[in-house]
């Protein structure tokens, strides 16, 4: 059995705890699960909000990282979120969340069911969305399950049209092979070229 402490991460994440505090500690308790981003990618995606003036977000996947991400905007003044979510049940947790520490200013959940083979978010729900965005982070549908590993695939397709000049398109969970496979498809495919961030298991993409 491997603990916490065995992650060959384990080093990153907790020094991503400390730069993370200032963020961690501004609101009430938040429920980290295993499906959350690790503390680490969450530090580059904060870093690339405030180095490169990221203002129109949009995040494919809702969870802490909506919240720690709404709390940066808060606290920075400027900047607002969209959180495409396909769990309904999910999607209202992550509102009420906001809601309740008065961040519904700078973050928003967007219920999108999945439609479609290979399912992804219902366009339906796209139509609301910010047309500029200059940040997306590509962390959903879920994609762990056997056979579900390309499920993020569509996302740089959908939101291409969306895209601001100078956008960055973030992917997370680049350990696995499905992600990797992706990254490797969008790049084959399109002008989109990545940087991988090993230590923290996520990609920063922009147009060549
Ligand atoms: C990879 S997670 C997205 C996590 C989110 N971006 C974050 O870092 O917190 C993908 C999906 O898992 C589900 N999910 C995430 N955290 C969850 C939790 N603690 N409990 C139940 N479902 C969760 C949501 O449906 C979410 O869209």
């Amino acid at each position: 059995m491997t603990g916490f402490a065995d992650d060959p991460h384990h080093a990153e994440d907790l020094h991503a705890w400390h730069v993370l505090s200032p963020l961690l500690d501004a609101g009430g308790y938040l429920p980290w699960g295993t499906g959350a981003m690790r503390p680490a990618g969450l530090v580059l995606v904060c870093n690339e909000i405030m180095y490169a003036n990221r203002t129109t977000i949009v995040e494919c996947g809702s969870g802490v990282s909506t919240i720690v991400l709404a709390r940066l905007l808060r606290q920075r003044g400027a900047g607002t979120l969209v959180a495409l979510e396909h769990d309904a049940a999910w999607a209202e947790r992550v509102a009420d969340l906001l809601r309740r520490e008065e961040l519904h200013e700078h973050a928003r959940v967007v219920h999108a069911p999945l439609e479609g083979d290979p399912p992804w978010y219902a366009t339906a729900a796209l139509a609301g969305l910010p047309e500029a965005v200059d940040l997306l982070i590509v962390d959903g549908p879920p994609a762990y399950a056997a056979g579900e590993e390309l499920r993020r695939a569509p996302a740089l397709a959908h939101f291409e049209p969306r895209l601001a000049p100078g956008a960055t398109v973030v992917l997370d969970d680049l350990a696995r092979p499905g992600e990797r496979a992706v990254l490797a498809g969008w790049e084959a495919q399109t002008p989109w070229r990545f940087r991988v961030e090993e230590s923290a298991g996520v990609a920063f993409g922009s147009r060549s």
